[in-house]
C-alpha cells in the first residue's frame, strides 16, 4: 500500500512533507521517512515508527528546493528504521520513494549484484534506486534513465525520485495510483490529493507507463520516450475535510456522520418526483440478465445487499470476492453488468478484476466514493457515495452509503420510489441510535475481555452479522465469526462456551422466531446472548432495539450497532482505533 509525496519549488518542505504524509497514513503507517535536497545536499531521516515520530525526529529546517516522504505498509522486509523510505541508490546517486510491489525484484537483486552492487535493505524498492544509477552512470540523462528502468521492472510502482545532481523532481507510475498538484511557483505529486488541496485544485491523473518531471514552473510527461499533453482537472476541495471537529477519533466522527450522508445522497439522486441516474445505466441494468458485484471486505458486504435488491427485481445476481474473482472469473453472458463496489476506488484486487473486465469490452459500473480514483476513471458508468473523506481504516459510512446508493439504484430500475420514502425513517433511525450509543457502551463493556464473540442472524440480518464480526476482528481485536442462525449447530456451537458473546439480530418477521430458538440453544449451553432487534420484533430481555425501517434496509440500524460495539470494545482495550494493527485504508497491493 504506502503513500508517497513529494513536491518541488517554493515550499516550507518540513510542513508540506510532514502534514501531508499524516493525511496518508491511512494507505500505512507501521515506518516513515523523508529526504529533501537543500544547497545541493540532500538529507534523510527515516523512523520504524509512524508519522508522529519522524516528526518528532525530524529538526526545524527552512529552504530547500526539493522533497519526497513516505509512510510505508511493509511487503517486503520487517519495518525497521533501514526498511523504510526513501530508499537511495548504492552512490548515493538517487533517493525514491515507492508505492507499490515489484515482482522480479530477486532476478533484478542478482543483476545488480554482478554489476557491484550492495543491498542494505530486505526492500524490493532498493533495486528501483540502484536501477536508476546503473542506467544514468551509462546515459547520464535521469529521464531516459527512468524509462529503461521502467523496462524491467514488473508489477507496480508509483515512485517519487531526487537525483543528488539536480533539483528537479521525477516520477514514474504504473498500476499504483499517482497524481500532480499544479501550483503557482511549486509543483506537487502524492498519491491522492489529500495532502495537496491545501496548495491547488488542479491536478493531473497519472496513467500506467508515464514518467516525467516536476520542476517549480511545469510538468512534463512522457510515455515510452514521447511527450504527452497532460489532462489538467479541476477538484472540490471542500470535499477533503480532514478535521476531527471535536470528536476523539476519526470512527466516531464517520459512524455519527451516516444519517447526513444518507440524506445527501438522497439528494444526490432523487430530485423530488424523480430518480437523476443516467438513463443509459437504467437501460442496461434492465436489459442486463444478469447484474454481478465485485467487491473486497466491507464493500463485499455492503455488495450482498446489493445481490439481494436486484433478486427482488427478478433479476439474476452474484456477489463475488474481488480477489478471487480476479484468479477464477465466472464466464459471464454478454447481457451481465458488472458492479465494482469500492469506497477507495483503488483496492489493487479489484483493479485487477475492472482490467480483466476491459480486455473482453465488457460494461463495468464503478460505485466508488473517490472521484478521479483508478475504477471511476475507467468504468462505464460511474456512481459517487458522497459520503465524505472516510480518514478511519474501519469503513462505516461508506458502508451505510453503499447499500443506500444500492437500494436507490434497484428503485430506480425497477420503476419505483418507495425508497426514498423509506430513507426517512431510516435517517431516524440512525439518529436514535446516535442518541443512545451509551447503551451500546454498557454492552461493550461486559464483552471487551472475551477472545471470541460470534455474531447470528437469517437472511439479511446474516449480511449485517458479516460486516459486523469484521469490524469486531479489525478494530477490536477479538475473533469474532458470523453465522446464519440455523448453521451453528451443524459445527461452530463446539466452540460456545460459558459466557462466550453471542449477539443476534432480528429483524426479519419471517426468520425472527426460529432465530431466537437458535439463540435460546446458545445460551442454554453457557453464552452471553444479546439481541438486537426492531421495535417491531422487539420482546423483552432484548439487550438493544431500534426504531423500525423498511426491510431490507434494517441491515443498517444493525450494522450501526456492531460500529459502535467494537468501537467501544476497542476503546475500553485502549487499542488504536483509527489506525488498527497490520491494516491501511487503501489497499491498493494484491
Ligand atoms: O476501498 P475499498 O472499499 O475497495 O476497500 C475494500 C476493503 O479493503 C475495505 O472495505 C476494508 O475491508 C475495510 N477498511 C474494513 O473496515
Amino acid at each position: 500500500m504506502c503513500g508517497i509525496i513529494g513536491g518541488v519549488g517554493k515550499l516550507d518542505y518540513r510542513d508540506y512533507l510532514l502534514t501531508g504524509l499524516k493525511k496518508l497514513d491511512y494507505r500505512g503507517y507501521d515506518s516513515a521517512g523523508l529526504a529533501y535536497r537543500k544547497d545541493g545536499k540532500v538529507i534523510l531521516k527515516k523512523v520504524a515508527g509512524r508519522v508522529d515520530d519522524l516528526s518528532r525526529a525530524v529538526a526545524p529546517f527552512s529552504g530547500g528546493e526539493v522533497g519526497i516522504a513516505h509512510t510505508r505498509w511493509a511487503t517486503h522486509g520487517v519495518p525497521n528504521q533501514a526498511n523504510a523510505h526513501p530508499h537511495f541508490s548504492m552512490r548515493r546517486d538517487f533517493y525514491i520513494v515507492h508505492n507499490g510491489v515489484i515482482e522480479n525484484y530477486r532476478s533484478l537483486k542478482n543483476l545488480l549484484k554482478d554489476h557491484g552492487y550492495i543491498f542494505h535493505t530486505d526492500t524490493d524498492t532498493e533495486v528501483i534506486a540502484d536501477l536508476l544509477e546503473d542506467n544514468y552512470r551509462q546515459k547520464k540523462d535521469v529521464l531516459a534513465s527512468i524509462s529503461e528502468t521502467m523496462g524491467v521492472l514488473r508489477g507496480s510502482f508509483a515512485c517519487a525520485i531526487i537525483c543528488k545532481d539536480d533539483s528537479n523532481l521525477y516520477f514514474m507510475k504504473k498500476a499504483s495510483p499517482l497524481l500532480i498538484g499544479l501550483g503557482k511557483g511549486a509543483n506537487y505529486l502524492a498519491s491522492d490529493a489529500l495532502p495537496m488541496v491545501d496548495y491547488t485544485d488542479k491536478f493531473i491523473d497519472l496513467e500506467d507507463g508515464e514518467y516525467g518531471v516536476l520542476t517549480p514552473a511545469e510538468a512534463k510527461i512522457y510515455i515510452a520516450g514521447k511527450a504527452i499533453a497532460p489532462v489538467v482537472t479541476s477538484r472540490d476541495t471542500a470535499r477533503y475535510d480532514y478535521d476531527l471537529d471535536g470528536y476523539p477519533t476519526f470512527m466516531l466522527k464517520e459512524i455519527e456522520e451516516s444519517p447526513d450522508v444518507i440524506h445527501c445522497l438522497g439528494d444526490n439522486y432523487f430530485d423530488g418526483e424523480k430518480y437523476l441516474f443516467d438513463q443509459k445505466l437504467i437501460r442496461a441494468l434492465r436489459d442486463a440478465d444478469e447484474v454481478v458485484f465485485l467487491a473486497c471486505g466491507t464493500s463485499y458486504y455492503a455488495s450482498l445487499l446489493g445481490v439481494e435488491f436486484m433478486k427482488r427485481l427478478g433479476k439474476r445476481s452474484e456477489a463475488y470476492i474481488g480477489s478471487e474473482w480476479a484468479y477464477y472469473p465466472t464466464l459471464p453472458s454478454k447481457k451481465t453488468v458488472f458492479v465494482l463496489v469500492s469506497q477507495s476506488g483503488e483496492t489493487a484486487d479489484l483493479i485487477l478484476c475492472q482490467k480483466f473486465l476491459l480486455d473482453k469490452g465488457l460494461p463495468t459500473l464503478a460505485i466508488t466514493n473517490t472521484k478521479g480514483s483508478t475504477i471511476e476513471r475507467k468504468a462505464t458508468y460511474s456512481l459517487l457515495l458522497y459520503a465524505g473523506l472516510e480518514v478511519a481504516v474501519a469503513a462505516t459510512k461508506s458502508y451505510m452509503a453503499q447499500v443506500v446508493l444500492l437500494a436507490l439504484l434497484a428503485n430506480a430500475v425497477g420503476g419505483r420510489t418507495s425508497a426514498v420514502a423509506g430513507l426517512d425513517s431510516l435517517i431516524r433511525s440512525l439518529r436514535d441510535i446516535v442518541l443512545r450509543k451509551e447503551g451500546i457502551h454498557a454492552i461493550a463493556k461486559r464483552i471487551f475481555v472475551s477472545r471470541d464473540a460470534f455474531y447470528v442472524g437469517r437472511g439479511h440480518d446474516f449480511a449485517a452479522a458479516l460486516e459486523c464480526s469484521l469490524k469486531l476482528k479489525e478494530i477490536s481485536y477479538i475473533h469474532a465469526e458470523a453465522y446464519p442462525g440455523g448453521e451453528l449447530k451443524h459445527g461452530p456451537i463446539a466452540l460456545i462456551e460459558k459466557d462466550t458473546p453471542v449477539i443476534g439480530f432480528v429483524s426479519d418477521p419471517l426468520t425472527a422466531l426460529a432465530l431466537r430458538n437458535n439463540l435460546t440453544e446458545l445460551s442454554s449451553r453457557g453464552a452471553t446472548v444479546l439481541i438486537v432487534s426492531s421495535e417491531a420484533l422487539r420482546e423483552e430481555g432484548d439487550s438493544f432495539s431500534y426504531p423500525d425501517v423498511p426491510s431490507l434496509l434494517a441491515v443498517l440500524p444493525e450494522v450501526m450497532f456492531g460500529q459502535y460495539l467494537s468501537y467501544y470494545a476497542a476503546l475500553e482495550k485502549k487499542l488504536p482505533i483509527d489506525k488498527p494493527r497490520n491494516l491501511a485504508k487503501s489497499v491498493t497491493v494484491e
